[in-house]
């Protein structure tokens, strides 16, 4: 069984350059901790050499999908390769929200992996439906968000579940794991109709939203190789909380 995959996605904070070493040192004292997971932070572009040079894996919030150029405001990959970033997460809602659509994101999925970086795709519905609805808004937004995207190549890709209505809030409105595991199941299925049964086994599914010390355990039981894990990283205690929740059963 390969390790748990932790992605901290720190957004646009911490909110100056001491604090964000502040967090990576506190952090780095549980060291040893964290090696029993695969970590990776994913940090706003000005802390991306700190990250890199910690003991965690680099990772993007997103990339930019064009080579080097006259693009003010962006980071090419060619920039996120030379700080050593690992994966980049993708269609994240947030900026799902500020009008990237998922053929914006099949673009940026084929970008990340023609570079070498693994992107972590994110998917979720933006409303809680009990009728089930949100299934079928899932298999859209996969199958659109991985369109172009090869049986091959698709291995090398990570999908998080991460239901809008879910993040930011705290662990007691989070989905429950009979709900997440349906829904990885149903994920899965929707991996096996386009991709194979094979390619589709091979893909990691993560859970983000409100992952906290509190909740981390049940949801591991929810069908997911790992979680994205926002607000909860931002603090050490609670990082360090959900890891040990998971490793030591607290
Ligand atoms: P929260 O953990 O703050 O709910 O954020 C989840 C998320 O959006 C991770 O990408």
């Amino acid at each position: 069984m390969s390790k748990l995959i932790l992605v901290a996605n720190w957004k646009n904070y911490p909110n100056s350059l001491p604090e964000a070493k502040a967090l990576l040192k506190e952090l780095s004292k549980k060291k040893a901790l964290f090696s029993k997971t695969t970590l990776f932070i994913a940090p706003p572009a000005p802390y991306m050499e700190l990250v890199a040079n910690s003991f965690a894996k680099l990772a993007s919030q997103d990339l930019f999908p064009t080579e080097k150029g006259a693009h003010t405001g962006t980071v090419s990959v060619e920039m996120l390769k030379s700080f050593g970033t690992k994966v980049a997460i993708l269609g994240h809602s947030e900026r799902r929200a500020l009008g990237e659509s998922s053929r914006d994101v099949a673009v940026k999925v084929k970008t990340a992996l023609k570079a070498g970086i693994t992107p972590l795709v994110c998917v979720g519905e933006l409303v809680k439906d009990a009728e089930g609805e949100h299934f079928e808004f899932l298999r859209e937004e996969i199958k659109a968000s991985l369109t172009g995207v090869s049986k091959k190549d698709v291995e090398k890709i990570m999908l998080a579940y991460e239901p809008v209505w879910a993040i930011g809030k705290s662990a007691k409105d989070v989905i429950n794991p009979g709900e997440l595991s349906q829904t990885t199941l149903f994920m899965r299925k929707v991996l096996s109709d386009l991709f194979g049964r094979s390619a589709a086994e091979k893909v990691s599914i993560l859970y983000g939203g409100s992952v906290e010390p509190k909740n981390v355990s049940d949801l591991m039981t929810g069908g997911v190789r790992g979680m994205l894990v926002g607000h909860a990283s931002l603090n050490a205690k609670s990082f360090v909380g959900i890891v040990e929740a998971i490793f030591e059963n607290k």
